[in-house]
């Protein structure tokens, strides 16, 4: 535990807040500046994927021409196509993808290629099936599907970067190519094989050193767990566990290994391109999500991160037909968590209409596939590209829509209105204005919200009440800065906080001394802090402190949390705002403060045995503020009021959007779209010009405009 006299409350004389550009903290890129790749007045490029191994090459052509002549601008192509590029251990074919590069770029296609190493050919796993990955029963995966490999085998290892190397130097300095995606949908699975062990052990070995570091930090003394050396420890394994609860320490860090294992392997394939390729070409990975196991962050040898965005994955939306536009906040939070890591990403694969792989399938609502299209310009992507182009009539995913049918030449619904949007951005592209900036309404209401993977991992490790979801938390306070129209990053604690009017950090957990001096800076310098429940409970080891709950954060809150509560699923605790009257419900979580003096109560319980005791509080510092919210609701009512409150007591004005409507500013234009069931009225100040769409924003509409 550290001591208090290390929070410093330093008082800077810079009237530094609110200015200033956000640096990025990751390790992206040589000089982090990702934009370079994409001039802006492209606006967001759209492409699409395509296989050619799927199909006859008589086909190829006609195919290639017809993406052309509906707009889309690149083709993506190889991933998956190991077999075909390496018939035979080392014995390559690149004929085929060249001449198919060949064709695309005769008909004005760029290329993206993909490495295929999600893909092990059959002859590889024959000869090496220690590849695979192992699960916690120690059943090893096996050929005829795809992402089965270990990435900690150095076999496979071996044979991937050597497919990766044959194709940099074949392509590399190639200017049909546009970029580079390494493997697919990095997620890092667990892995419990022999080759993951005894990495993990070096992982161990490397960060404690010593067995006895390992043991303290562990604290292994619980339930005799004590280690005599390193060769003693196993992955923690919950397939074994059973009811039990593992070591949460060392499930902490076995994540933060598997999450490294994946960047590793990926910045070794980035490696191997980097070998060859030009500098003008340039490399990512489509992330599945922004929150899972493989942490983006960790990643150093790519220039920015992709992602891939399926928003129809059995989710119930917002009202009756929002099964079929897809959870308001999933394409969002991508936009605005991928954007800030190196200033630039793109949606790598965007739904095209039904899908296959989720428990039931829907279509699409009419618009929704060019609403989602709109909301990923609107967040900043610099090329959006859609899996896939052709409806294939075999294999796994044979009900899945492409832009054209199982014809090869008809457009999907999905399919049209990609065509829409191609056309729409076109003319987008003609008005656009290069000296366009953020308007300073919005710039003065600019926030973030810092994101930790490691807190999800922890959490949920922990949870504490199966009423918890540290997902589903975040994304309420996500929601209620987005409802005021507020442009948000996400961020790492890393980032610099200057240039954001309100900074929120939930449920964060994981901290040390350093990130509460940073934080009790920020708000000493003007800006507006929340904090949420379950925050600063535990240090970088998941160790609770010695001392009260959340010691650290004591003094910056302004408040002790005095003990936490949760209630039975059906069970309604009530929650008051000290200024209104109307009551709030909760039953996730609930931290029952006691505040200082000078603290003021926000919020308080209005139920329970503490009935009268805080659940939300705020103090001044310097020249800013730090609000606590200790309770969790369902519905995010009361975490947008509060989050409201502190906007319009810093006196800066926001919007009210309902539940599922955004709007955003990108390159001079307002974008607005509407995932709810309900229509909506946009509130456009005279001198409004609408340039696609109108005032009144139906279910899946799109509304675009420029202001005076
Ligand atoms: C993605 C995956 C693609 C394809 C697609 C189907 O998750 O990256 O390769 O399988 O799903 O919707």
């Amino acid at each position: 535990m550290f001591k208090k006299e290390l929070i410093p409350i330093v008082l800077f004389s810079v009237a530094a807040v609110l200015i200033g550009p956000v640096r990025p903290s990751s390790g992206f890129g040589p000089g982090g500046n990702a934009s370079r790749f994409f001039p802006r007045e492209k606006l967001m490029e759209i492409g699409v994927y395509y296989y050619p191994e799927h199909w006859p090459e008589s086909e190829w052509d006609r195919d290639l021409a017809n993406i052309a002549s509906l707009g889309f601008t690149f083709v993506h192509m190889a991933e998956f196509s190991w077999t075909f590029l390496e018939p035979k251990d080392g014995r390559f074919d690149f004929g085929w993808l060249d001449r198919v590069i060949a064709l695309a770029d005769r008909r004005g296609l760029k290329v993206i290629l993909g490495t295929p190493t999600a893909a092990p050919p059959a002859w590889l796993a024959t000869a090496h099936p220690e590849i695979f990955l192992q699960d916690g029963r120690d059943q090893r995966k096996e050929h005829g599907i795809r992402s089965n490999y270990s990435t900690s085998s150095p076999v496979f290892r071996r044979y991937a970067g050597r497919i990766v190397a044959e194709m940099a130097k074949r392509y590399g300095q190639d200017t049909r190519v546009w970029g580079w995606q390494i493997d697919n949908e990095p997620g890092a699975p667990f892995d419990y094989g022999p080759d993951a062990q005894s990495r993990f052990r070096d992982w161990l070995k490397k960060k404690y050193e010593t067995i006895e570091k390992l043991n303290e930090t562990w604290g292994t003394a619980f339930w005799s767990v004590r280690y005599d050396t390193f060769a003693q420890v196993r992955i923690p394994n919950a397939e074994l566990a059973g009811e039990d609860k593992l070591n949460p320490h060392a499930v902490l860090d076995h994540a933060r290994f598997n999450a490294d294992e994946m960047a590793d392997f990926l910045d070794m394939q980035a490696a191997e391109l980097r070998k060859s390729i030009s500098p003008e070409r340039w490399i990512t990975t489509n992330y599945v999500s922004a929150v899972n196991d493989a942490d983006p962050r960790r990643t150093s040898g790519l220039d920015f991160a992709s992602f891939t965005m399926y928003l129809l994955r059995g989710v119930a939306g917002l009202g009756p037909d929002g099964f079929r536009l897809g959870a308001p906040v999933r394409l969002a939070w991508a936009n605005d968590f991928f954007r800030p890591l190196a200033g630039a990403t793109g949606v790598m694969e965007l739904q095209p209409g039904q899908i296959n792989w989720v428990r039931i399938n829907p279509q699409p609502m009419p618009g929704a596939v060019r609403m989602w299209l709109w909301h990923a310009f609107a967040g900043g992507c610099s090329f959006a590209c859609t899996y896939r182009y052709r409806h294939i009539p075999y294999g796994s995913e044979q009900y899945h829509d492409g832009i054209v049918g199982l014809d090869g030449v008809t457009l999907s619904a999905g399919g049209r209105e990609f065509k829409q949007v191609i056309a729409e951005m076109a003319g987008l592209r003609a008005k656009y204005d290069h000296r366009a900036t953020l308007p300073p309404s919005l710039r003065s209401r600019r926030s973030a919200l810092l994101w930790n993977q490691e807190n999800l991992w922890d959490l949920e490790e922990q949870k504490q009440t199966s009423q918890w979801s540290t997902r589903g938390h975040a994304e309420r306070y996500y929601a209620a800065l987005k409802s005021c129209g507020s442009p948000v990053d996400i961020i790492s604690e890393k980032d610099e906080l200057s240039g954001y009017a309100v900074v929120i950090a939930p449920a964060y957990q994981l901290i040390d001394a350093p990130l509460v001096a940073k934080w009790a800076d920020y708000a000493d310098q003007g800006g507006h802090l929340i904090l949420t429940c379950r925050t600063g409970q535990k240090d970088r080891s998941g160790r609770m402190w010695s001392g009260k709950f959340s010691e650290p954060i004591r003094r910056l809150i302004g408040a002790d949390i005095a003990f936490y509560d949760m209630l039975f699923e059906e069970g309604q605790g009530r929650v008051n705002l000290t200024r209104a009257r109307a009551p709030f419900v909760w039953n996730n979580w609930a931290d029952v403060l006691e505040p200082a003096s000078g603290t003021e109560t926000l919020a308080v319980y209005a139920d329970q045995f503490y009935a009268g005791k805080a659940a939300a509080t705020c103090r001044k510092i310097g020249r800013g503020t730090v609000t606590y919210i200790g309770v969790d609701t369902d519905d995010g009512r009361l975490e947008r009021e509060i989050v409201r409150t502190v906007y319009s007591r810093a006196g800066i004005s926001v919007g009210d959007l309902p539940e599922g409507v955004y709007i955003e500013w990108r390159d001079g234009f307002y974008v607005a779209v509407n995932y709810s069931s309900a229509p909506f009225d946009l509130p456009l100040p005279p001198g409004a010009a609408i340039l696609i769409g109108d005032r009144r924003l139906d279910p899946a509409d799109v509304c675009v405009w420029t202001e005076k």
